[in-house]
């Protein structure tokens, strides 16, 4: 006879359970994300039963045999870049996104390209139905890939499919949300049932040895919907950003049990579907002939590779009480920091100014290094003097206006160099190697040294 379940009341944002419901979560302090669901045991496949005691398990010295885990190429070099040099077999990896960036469409590309190479794919897509796949297919001109499609949200039937006949290479679920176990009383995209498919799922990849591909939903603010305990199950998560009115799309590892994580891969979305950008500092740098006020180029790196991008700044009386900070693709905090240093170590003051920052092409940068850039941009923008055509900037600014340096300085300099640049501005300290390039560099020490260059400082 099954045990009658038990009601219990989940936090959407965070997973906690409480017995009761509450408007607040106690664990994350977030309002009205508490929703019933009710606990039934462990889900379908994930092998757990009940056991009174436990068994004994050997214990192993951390010296011994370990390989190198195995990988197979995506048939995507970007996205074998981000996954840290081909997917794994066995591994899970989630892809978050907002909709109608191009996960789908991403994931149907590496799907046909795995069966072209005679690995056995199959595309379960919860969200469309299956003419629907075919047709994106058909116009990414795909349709003879010898993929196993389906259009399924029963997690019971994906596994008892999955089982059937030899184990697939790659699995692909499109997406987590929509998966419900018919075993769990709680509605799809609920804590419960997201953790169970993905749980479930999970254990079938890791024993069977297929690549596991999830997408995974976010939130308004760019999360990935649903328990954090997602990301953690996962091997990989990545991100697919962009902005929707640009084709460029960026491909970010922010965790990676098999790689490094902080590799970016770039592709454009064109007619018949994402395109590979191989050398992406020409995407970011906008229009450089006609170089106006306020736009610096930053020699930036993300993850191995040097990237360089167009950073722009307007600044502008402002009519306000309290000024306006706008900021697209960089921290709002950064700039603040930023102007206060400017205000304080440099005697330029933007407290009557409204400021807004912009990073071309879409994309959003995380490095401190990205600072010398900004501070450029701004004091152009301020004094109404062009920067340098051929200038390039990069540095971390400290709270006493000090300039840093960067890790991986001569890479930024050679992709500048490569790109026609012939000026950099980097900290004074740091040791870089310039041999054969036709680069004039200028080391500063202080952000003042900028200032005084750029002209608004007294
Ligand atoms: P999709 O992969 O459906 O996004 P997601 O799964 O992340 O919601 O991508 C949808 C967008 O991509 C849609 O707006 C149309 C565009 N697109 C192209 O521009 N070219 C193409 O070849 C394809 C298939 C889609
Ligand atoms: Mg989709």
């Amino acid at each position: 006879m099954a045990k009658p379940s038990r009601s219990v009341y989940v936090c959407q944002n965070c997973g906690a359970t409480s017995p009761r419901w509450a408007g607040k979560c106690v664990a994350c302090g977030e309002w009205n994300t508490l929703v019933e669901e009710t606990d039934a045991g462990p889900p379908p496949g994930s092998g757990v039963t009940r056991q009174t005691k436990g068994r004994i398990i050997k214990l192993e010295a951390l010296k011994g045999d370990a390989q190198e885990a195995p990988r197979f190429s995506s048939g995507i070099a970007e996205l074998d870049r981000v996954t840290g040099g081909g997917v794994v077999p066995g591994s899970a990896i989630l892809i978050g996104g907002e909709p109608g960036i191009g996960k789908s469409t991403l994931l149907l590309q590496v799907a046909a390209h795995v069966a072209q190479g005679g690995g056995r794919a199959l595309y379960f897509s919860g969200e469309e139905a299956v003419a629907q796949v075919r047709l994106r297919a058909s116009r990414l001109g795909l349709a003879e890939a010898q993929v196993g499609l389906a259009s399924e949200t029963n997690l019971s039937n994906i596994l008892a499919t999955l089982s059937d006949g030899k184990p697939p290479d790659l699995i692909i679920i499109d997406s987590i949300q929509t998966l419900w176990a018919d075993t769990l009383d709680a509605a799809p995209g609920t804590v419960s049932q997201v953790r169970a498919a993905a749980q479930s799922l999970i254990r079938y990849g890791k024993m069977a040895g297929s690549a596991m591909l999830l997408v995974g939903h976010v939130t308004k603010d760019g999360q990935i919907a649903g328990p954090k305990v997602i990301e953690h199950m996962v091997d990989t998560v990545l991100y697919f950003e962009g902005d929707r009115g640009l084709p460029y799309r960026i491909l970010r590892a922010v965790k990676n049990r098999f790689g490094p994580s902080d590799e970016i891969g770039v592709f454009e979305m064109v007619s018949g579907g994402l395109k590979e950008v191989a050398n992406p500092s020409e995407l970011f740098l906008g229009d450089r002939d006609s170089r106006s006020p306020g736009s610096a180029i930053f020699a930036g790196v993300e993850g191995t590779r040097p990237l360089l991008v167009e950073i722009q700044a307007l600044v502008a009386p402002s009519g306000l009480g309290t000024p306006r900070r706008a900021v697209v693709g960089w921290d709002t905090n950064r700039l603040a920091m930023l102007l206060a240093v400017l205000d304080a170590r440099c005697g330029v003051s933007f407290a009557n100014y409204d400021v807004y920052l912009n990073v071309a092409g879409g994309l959003k940068i995380t490095e401190p290094a990205a600072d010398l850039a900004a501070a450029a941009a701004l004091l152009s923008s301020m004094s109404g003097v062009a920067l340098p055509r051929d200038a390039v900037y990069f540095g971390e600014v400290s709270l006493s206006g000090a300039v840093r340096a960067a890790a991986m300085m001569t890479p930024r300099l050679k992709e500048a160099s490569k790109l026609g640049f012939g000026q950099a501005v980097l900290p004074e300290n740091g040791d870089v190697d310039v041999q054969g390039m036709k680069l004039s560099l200028s080391r500063i020490a202080h952000l003042k040294s900028l200032a005084e260059a750029t002209g608004p400082c007294d």
